[in-house]
């Protein structure tokens, strides 16, 4: 049984996890390591080499072996440069294979985790972590890796010569060698901790990069490019203080360890000397006993220069497992119903639901049947976006249950419930793709006629006529030239294609201007026919085909009725009624 590496405190399960990666690149790594091999054994026999080309061909005056030796020089340094090619190409091999797998790893991860986590997480730090942190880690993977197996190597083999040589004076100058552990491991530790401030203010850094240029409009609005300047300044001057600092622990251990290698050398020459002189040694042993020493020091300076990367790397290793451990709050269940399509029931069962400590909704009890319209209206901010995203499970309810059919959502499978529901959200959020891609988002198997009918069920068509390349033209492209209410209509779109027998539309047609919202009221209407729909609807012009109506208002359900029951009972709906029929008066 080999040592269990799970057993070793210092060794945390993530870094177990960043092993099996390397582990998994074992045959390139083994290949690199005869590359290794293949270099250092080069190394000795030019130096080997020197010997035969001073005594026969110099001394001894040897015609053959003037032939022999520029040959064998040429052949062990052709050998060599093969070594030194294979060595690194092997090395970044296995290095950008490991960042690949870790970039894949991290966002397989990030995309399965909760709305509740893309709301906490700033999206310029979590794409930091995916460019840049993990960078750190195949700087780590490659020349650590690379550089213990070659010092370790010379460190053995310089070893063994000079205990070969003279095993006493080897052991007294190995005595320095702890002392030397001292500083790598205390250095060691402060770089870890500078490098993860380090990649923390790298990750502030493009997250303010990211908001300054996605909201610069504002930026532009508002007059606040000094204060924006500044600010990036400020943060540019931080991540140069920390840089610094981290070189000022990385460099000093370069000093320390040239300083403690001189304390070792000067005793070897002092004591051995001493020997020499006195009569123990031949002055040959001991000079070549000192080489070895002079030698043996630098790979054992390069180790703390590698202790250093290692710690860089640890740090990153950390931010990314951070992520990477992190569970989704929406919990598949272990044996989970399948949804089948079809005509659904939701039901609300006392549904609550907070957001941390902020009570959001509070005993919510709603049947919607099958092909019914439900209307959800009220003012801003009580709660009706919140009411709708509990169906897709983008949250779990606090209290209560939220059933389809009689099912616990919970019980579903998360994608068989996805499946069942198309949503118009409040942002218009369309992706840098063509048009027709992003109609095709609801469903990719859609065909071109398809994507037409739908583009035109929600008037979407003709303003799609008229871009440079019509269905085909690139949202990027289109350079923000998409009004809101344009943007809408191609999400409706991408809704309709979906065909899901549950509808969700949030404040869906808001941006639209009344006549054309009119025209996309008469297309939603159709798609509603035979399918539960939520609409939340702002105008409440809009809502006059509803089968109920709901009145929301500080997270309750306050009121419910058809219009004409709403406005006769002159609650709170007739309030709204009222605000909004007075607006109309006024213009
Ligand atoms: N992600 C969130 N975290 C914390 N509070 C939120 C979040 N989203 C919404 N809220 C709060 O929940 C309440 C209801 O919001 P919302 O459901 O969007 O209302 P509506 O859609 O009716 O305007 C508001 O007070 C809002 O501030
Ligand atoms: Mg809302």
């Amino acid at each position: 049984m080999g040592i269990n590496i799970q057993s070793l405190s210092f060794i945390k399960p993530r870094h177990v996890e960043l092993i099996k990666l390397i582990k998994e690149s074992w045959f390139t790594l083994s290949l690199a390591t005869v590359c290794l091999l293949i270099v250092a054994g080069t190394t000795a026999v030019s130096a080997y080499l020197i010997k035969p080309a001073l005594d026969d061909v110099f001394i001894n005056k040897d015609a053959r072996m003037l032939k022999l030796i520029p040959v064998a020089v040429i052949i062990v340094y052709f050998l060599r440069g093969l070594g030194i090619y294979g060595q690194e190409y092997l090395m970044s091999h296995v290095g950008q294979n490991i960042i690949r797998r870790l970039r894949n790893r991290l966002y397989n991860h990030i995309q399965d985790l909760s709305l509740s986590f893309f709301h906490k997480e700033k999206t310029g730090t979590l794409m930091s972590r995916i460019t840049n942190d993990v960078n750190t880690i195949k700087a780590m993977v490659s020349s650590v890796v690379t550089g213990s197996v070659r010092d370790c190597f010379t460190i053995a083999g310089l070893t063994i010569v000079i205990f070969t040589q003279i095993w006493d004076l080897a052991l007294l100058a190995f005595i320095i060698l702890p002392v030397a552990f001292y500083p790598i491991v205390a250095l060691g530790r402060k770089v870890r901790k500078v490098s993860r401030k380090c990649l923390e203010a790298i990750a502030d850094m493009s997250s303010f990069l990211h908001e300054t240029f996605a909201g610069n409009k504002i930026v532009k609005a508002f007059g606040m490019e000094a204060y924006e300047k500044k600010r990036f300044f400020d943060k540019t001057l931080l991540l140069f203080k920390l840089e610094m600092k981290e070189v000022r622990a990385k460099s000093l251990s370069s000093p320390i360890m040239e300083f403690l290698g001189g304390l070792g050398i000067a005793f070897v020459i002092w004591y051995g000397g001493y020997r020499v002189i006195s009569g123990t040694y031949t002055t040959g042993t001991f000079v070549s006993f000192l080489a070895a020493v002079v030698m043996l020091y630098d790979p054992v300076k390069k180790l703390s220069k590698l202790n250093n990367q290692l710690q860089q790397g640890l740090a990153a290793t950390d931010r990314i497992f951070d992520i990477i451990e992190r569970q989704s709050d929406i919990k598949e269940d272990e044996n989970p119903v399948i949804l089948s399509r079809g005509p659904h029931n939701v039901t609300f069962d006392n549904v609550s639901f907070r957001y941390k400590d902020v009570m959001v909704l509070k005993n919510i009890n709603l049947d919607v049947k099958s092909g019914e319209i439900v209307a959800l209206v009220g003012m801003s901010g009580g709660g009706k976006t919140s009411l709708v995203n509990l169906i897709p499970r983008f949250y779990d309810v606090s209290s209560g249950s939220l059933l389809i059919d009689g099912i616990d959502i919970r019980k579903a499978s998360i994608s068989s419930l996805r499946d069942q529901i198309a949503i118009v959200t409040q942002e218009p959020i369309l992706f840098n793709d063509t048009v027709r891609n992003n109609i095709a988002y609801g469903n990719l198997k859609a065909s071109d006629d398809e994507i037409e009918m739908a583009a035109k069920a929600a008037y979407a068509y003709d303003f799609i006529q008229g871009f440079p390349d019509r269905l085909d033209t690139m949202i990027g492209e289109l350079g923000g030239r998409l009004s809101g209410g344009e943007k809408q209509r191609i999400c409706i779109a991408r809704a309709l294609i979906k065909n899901a027998p549950i509808l969700i539309l949030d404040e869906a047609t808001s941006s639209l201007d009344t006549e054309s919202e009119r025209l996309v009221q008469k297309a939603l209407e159709n798609l509603m026919k035979g399918r539960t729909t939520f609409v939340i609807a702002h105008r409440l012009s809009t809502i006059g085909y509803a089968n109920r109506i709901l009145v929301i208002v500080d997270g309750r359900i306050v009121e419910e009725g058809k219009h004409e029951e709403l406005v006769a009972k002159e609650g709170e709906y007739y309030k709204l009624y009222k605000m909004q029929f007075g607006a109309i008066d006024i213009k």
